[in-house]
């Protein structure tokens, strides 16, 4: 396991948005409904064989890594996220699995990979940390290190369902992260308009969070 910080990164939205409440995000993920089913949904998604080369763009604390490793112990599972300490969580939980990950801090637009490096790339719950004139950058970025024929699962909000509840919950985000190209629909437009090919809607998930699927 390694971790590799290069550079002190600044100007992010942090895990649970504000520092001092990082050690509750696990919890919340799990009471919000985003525990070990939700990750569980999405690494079914990935439709993995077993031997890729897996970046997991804003992963937090590790927890989905983690459970791919242990499901997928022969992936070369790599992490990257600009919050420091959520990596040492992330970094932690790993050891604790005897899972072999590496962790890079770092933000999406700007990744210290070579180009063609993934075959997969997964991002979830980022997208609506990311500034508005930030997302297109970032897919831009991903489409990069993404192999020929690569994959791409970003899963964020997409319009609300069901629109009640959620709707609450997306005004409620709203105020404090730029969550707007998520819930308007824009997510699949971005994608294709950053040069994703085959852009799909693979299931929605609790309070509109969708996984959406593009192909380098
Ligand atoms: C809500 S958390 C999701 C973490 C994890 N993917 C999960 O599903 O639990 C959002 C993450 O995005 C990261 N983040 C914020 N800005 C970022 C950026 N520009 N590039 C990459 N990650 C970023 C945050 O540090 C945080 O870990």
């Amino acid at each position: 396991m390694e971790t590799i910080i290069k550079e002190k990164i600044k100007n992010y939205i942090p895990p649970a948005h504000w520092d001092f409440l990082l050690p509750f995000y696990d919890i919340g993920c799990v009471l919000l409904g985003f525990g070990k089913n939700f990750r569980w949904r999405i690494i079914q998604h990935l439709g993995l064989c077993g031997t890729e080369r897996i970046l997991d763009a804003g992963c937090g604390t590790g927890t989905l890594l983690t459970m791919l490793k242990e499901i997928h112990p022969s992936v070369v599972a790599v992490g990257l996220d600009p919050d420091e300490k959520a990596l040492q969580i992330a970094s932690h939980k790993s050891h604790r699995n005897n899972a072999n990950i590496i962790l890079h801090c770092s933000t999406m637009d700007n990744m210290p990979f070579e180009n063609n490096s993934y075959d997969v790339i997964v991002s979830s719950l980022v997208f609506h940390h990311l500034q508005k004139d930030n997302k297109l950058v970032s897919l831009k970025e991903c489409l990069r290190v993404l192999r020929p024929g690569g994959r791409m699962l970003l899963v964020d909000f997409g319009p609300p369902r069901p629109y009640i509840v959620a709707r609450i919950l997306s005004r409620l985000f709203s105020l404090f992260e730029p969550i707007e190209d998520g819930v308007e629909g824009r997510i699949p437009e971005l994608m294709l308009k950053a040069g994703f090919s085959k852009v799909n809607e693979d299931e929605k998930y609790l309070y509109g969070i969708t996984i959406y699927k593009g192909y380098k």
